[in-house]
């Protein structure tokens, strides 16, 4: 496995994932992760990744001593190459201008990490690579030992290597996808230099976190929170798989869901899986705490606090659960690490519904704690679950109650999910469902004016949103072609009564949100 000490950039978590997509398990710890912690890892390979600072500064970060001292391959990214170079008694200096975006390295020489790689060739037969960059300093002089193995226009130093001690750093970014040979360069360096196979696949995924699951819980019984999500979906799948019936979920029917969607889970998980799932019908208790509260914070409190009420008091009717099952995933450890190391530079507020209520003492099971969404995913599908499940859109906790503007009630909600059901159904059957990553209807409580044969109606709106992101913090309205908008604009004021407008909503995010609340 590989150890990834994170200097702070926006990309380190790329570096992950491009590690782990070549078969080979890694974590990502802050670069100030202890001696001893380091030592225990028991790494076969170190990267240092970017980072905002500048190694010039007092006081800017360092990787840690133990790190030159472990025998093993080091690879420096950008920050982690000025870091590497000013440790091992080389030179940075500051840049008169920061170089951002595309440029061309050209290969010096031999290296085991650019060997076989190359975009096209040069002149005289040299490998040329198109990077990606974002620097302001630079290494102006190399460390003992080390010699250049990459340049381009602007900089004799765009790729260093001390290939006796196994150590090379680059100051441009493979991590990112306009560096077109990133992933080629990262399994050269975890590959043929530091010696990794490619054990970390689906399969064995799963078989060790079947093995593991058994091994915590032993012959005790676990509760799960099923949302029909992706995440809790893939939770009960591994622990149906892993101790059967000991596994007792709980998928709470809060009546803000879509059309269908808790029939549809429960035909899943309790019919065709055999798991135990008990649903909890809170559609009327939810709904009348819902009632006269338009602020969407509000809204999102009390849905919270409901959730765990209802949660609850399934739970302490079960005997003897010990554990509580979480779809924690990887990036929500890194997240929530980094928010308290004050590291992160990247912090999504997650406000996911739900969580553990402080006085009920059970010990967690989190089996995707390591994983990836994309490997949550491949876990998913590994275990049997249908494509369209794994692949879904994101929903939001409060489900419908953030898409019903304003005060919630249940002929909106039901009018809503009809309208939502026609829209993401014509968006499968036109093969846009996959290229949008979140879609949905949003229920307006504006009322517009429409006529029919019989004459004029005065009635609400129904909003349609579709959205392009990698990371849901920035994105795009997604450019769905008019005959799309078009049917599902007349099957919705056909279909369903009482709405007789529908609109598109073009804003990007920033400044208007994925959510209308
Ligand atoms: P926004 O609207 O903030 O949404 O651009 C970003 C992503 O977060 C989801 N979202 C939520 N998820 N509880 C959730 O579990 C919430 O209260 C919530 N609000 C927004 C949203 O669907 C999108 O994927």
């Amino acid at each position: 496995k590989i150890l990834i000490l994170d200097f702070g950039s926006q990309v380190t978590q790329l570096i992950a994932r491009r590690v782990r997509e070549l078969g080979v398990y890694c974590e990502l710890h802050p670069y100030d992760m202890s001696e001893d912690a380091i030592r225990a890892f028991g790494a076969k390979g170190v990267i240092l990744s970017g980072g905002p600072e500048s190694t010039l500064e007092a006081g800017s970060p360092r990787a840690p001593e133990i790190v030159w001292q472990l025998g093993v391959p080091v690879l420096g990214i950008c920050y982690g190459m000025q870091t590497m170079a000013m440790q091992l008694g080389g030179q940075v200096s500051p840049g008169s201008v920061k170089e951002f975006g595309y440029a061309e390295v050209r290969a010096r020489g031999h290296s085991k990490l650019f060997d076989g790689i190359q975009d096209r060739a040069g002149e005289a037969g040299e490998g040329l690579l198109d990077v990606w960059m974002s620097h302001g300093d630079y290494v102006s002089r190399l460390p003992e030992g080390f010699s250049r193995i990459g340049s381009t226009h602007d900089l004799d130093y765009a790729a260093m290597a001390d290939e006796t001690r196994g150590y090379y750093a680059v100051q441009f970014h493979p991590e990112v996808t306009h560096t077109t040979q990133g992933k080629e360069l990262y399994s050269r360096f975890v590959h043929a230099i530091c010696g990794c196979g490619s054990a970390w696949t689906p399969h064995n995924i799963a078989d060790d976190a079947i093995a593991r699951v058994r091994q915590q819980v032993g012959d005790k019984k676990v509760l799960l929170g099923l949302s029909g999500g992706v995440d809790s979906s893939v939770v009960a799948a591994l622990l149906h798989k892993a101790i059967g019936d000991q596994l007792t979920c709980v998928f709470v029917d809060n009546g803000l869901l879509r059309l269908h969607e808790g029939d549809a889970v429960m035909q899943m998980f309790a019919q065709n899986m055999g798991v135990k799932v008990i649903r909890a019908d809170a559609e009327a208790l939810f709904l009348e705490r819902l009632a006269g509260v338009a602020d969407p914070e509000a809204k999102r409190k009390i849905i919270g606090k409901t959730f765990i009420d209802v949660f609850e008091a399934e739970a302490t009717k079960l005997k003897d659960v010990e554990f509580l099952a979480q779809g924690t995933i990887y990036p929500d450890v890194i997240e929530s690490a980094g928010a308290k190391t004050g590291k992160a530079h990247v912090i999504k507020s997650h406000h996911n519904v739900g969580g553990l209520p402080a006085h009920m003492r059970m010990q967690l099971v989190e089996p995707l704690r390591e994983l990836f969404k994309d490997e949550v995913r491949a876990l998913g599908l590994e275990l049997g679950l249908p494509r369209e499940m794994v692949f879904r859109h994101p929903f939001p906790g409060p489900g419908l109650g953030v898409r019903i503007l304003g005060e919630v009630s249940k002929p909106a909600a039901d009018t809503l999910r009809r309208a939502d059901h026609i829209f993401i159904e014509e968006l499968r059957k036109a093969g846009w469902y996959d290229q949008t990553s979140q879609a949905f209807a949003v229920f307006l409580p504006v009322k517009s004016v429409g006529v029919t044969g019989d004459g004029r109606r005065y009635e609400p709106v129904i909003a349609l949103r579709a959205v392009q992101t990698i990371d849901f913090m920035t994105a795009h309205w997604a450019h769905l072609p008019y005959e799309l908008l078009d049917v599902c604009s007349r099957r919705i004021v056909n279909e369903v009564p009482g709405v007789s407008r529908v609109v598109y909503d073009i804003s990007g995010k920033p400044p208007a949100t994925i959510e209308w609340e």
